[in-house]
């Protein structure tokens, strides 16, 4: 365990675990430093400065996001650092042309309406070649990137691949796939990771679904994952204005996925929406045909049908085929109902071979 610290912050006494961070260190005493290229999952950075903050003895400000607490560390988030974050806001928004490619939230403009940060021109040269990816899941918008290569440093430190780098200098950078290839020529296997973590949305999706609602508009029902054994937490968000499923988050604080989801999870959620889907029980009748019928009916009669043989055959006649793609919760009730109520050992699971 690491020893305590103490360090002083606006003023104020404060204690730290030795060697945290000094931005995780303050907002634990109720002081928000905004960050924008800092990431939790990734290692620190300290690319933008927009974090910031005085330390006393040091000749210039230092990164909150970088920054370890030390004891007697004399910490100022409050002398000219706001005047600093402002200017650095503004000079980011004088080459930010989009701020909203694709209806992902924009912390960057979040920011500037906290800060009242305003563009105050934009530079001649802020436009930025565009770019145009043949997959059919993401896009990037190099007018909404500001460079701060979270999306890069996602796919090296958390998926452990280059399928992304940063490509030029000054008004000429943008972050594109390795080799300027598609996504689809690279290591990158569309997880949407490094979308996820862009702070202005200049990586999104590019489907949508149809709706023309942003995404904080959009209604987050919390739930698992049905395509692995894994079981990611994820968010269905839904269209409030028809309803349907139009894209799939997910929170870094979610366990046991921390926010990362495979293509499948972020991507594969179309299908409920298909109108071949069954989304009522159906229960085969005498005429050999299967009809729609109640959940009711249709639970009963699946009792009936095991009361039956197990009656006729005895419990070891039954076998019960769980599923991986089931949450535990459920493969717990599927082997309670097999052992306690039915009598049988005979359960198997698709992919436990
Ligand atoms: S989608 Fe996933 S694998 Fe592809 S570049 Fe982004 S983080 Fe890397
Ligand atoms: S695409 Fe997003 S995450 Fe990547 S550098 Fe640009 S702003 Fe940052
Ligand atoms: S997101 Fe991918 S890894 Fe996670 S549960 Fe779904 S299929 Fe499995
Ligand atoms: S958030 Fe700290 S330098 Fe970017």
């Amino acid at each position: 365990m690491s020893s305590m610290v103490r360090f002083t912050l606006d003023g104020r006494e404060a204690s730290a675990p030795e060697g945290e961070l000094l931005v995780h260190a303050a907002a634990r005493h109720g002081v928000f430093i905004p960050t924008l290229c800092h990431d939790d999952k990734l290692d620190p950075y300290g690319g933008c400065r927009m974090c910031v903050v005085g330390v006393e003895g040091s000749p210039r400000p230092l990164p909150a996001c970088a920054t370890r607490v030390a004891e007697g560390m004399v910490v100022s988030t409050n002398s000219n650092v706001p005047a600093f974050r402002k200017t650095l806001t503004e000079m980011l928004l004088a080459e930010h042309l989009d701020p909203n490619p694709g209806g992902r939230p924009n912390e960057l403009t979040d920011l500037a309406a906290d800060l009242d940060a305003e563009a105050p021109f934009i530079l001649p040269d802020a436009k930025r070649k565009e770019y145009e990816d043949r997959n059919r899941l993401m896009g990037y918008t190099p007018d909404a990137c500001i460079l701060c290569n979270r999306c890069v440093r996602y796919t090296q430190e958390v998926m452990q691949c280059s399928a992304l780098s940063l490509e030029g200098r000054g008004p000429h950078a943008r972050i594109v796939p390795t080799w300027e290839r598609s996504w689809l020529d690279t290591e990158c296997e569309l997880c949407g990771g490094c979308l996820s973590v862009c702070p202005t949305g200049a990586i999104f999706e590019k489907f949508l679904e149809g709706t023309e609602q942003p995404e904080r508009e959009l209604v987050k029902t919390k739930t698992t994952c049905t395509f692995c054994g894994v079981g990611c937490q994820l968010d269905l968000n839904v269209d409030p204005e028809t309803n349907r499923i139009v894209k799939v988050t997910s929170e870094p604080h979610y366990v046991s996925n921390e926010g990362n989801l495979c293509v499948k999870g972020r991507f594969a959620f179309n299908f409920v929406h298909h109108p071949d889907r069954l989304t009522k029980p159906m229960v085969r009748r005498e005429d050999g045909e299967l009809h729609e019928t109640s959940w009711e009916d249709a639970l009963q009669v699946a009792a009936d049908g095991l009361n039956r043989v197990k009656a006729e055959h005895g419990p070891q006649a039954i076998g019960f085929l769980a599923s991986a793609r089931l949450t535990m919760e459920e493969n717990f009730l599927i082997q309670k109902l097999a052992r306690s109520v039915v009598g049988t050992n005979s359960i198997h699971s698709c992919e436990a071979t």
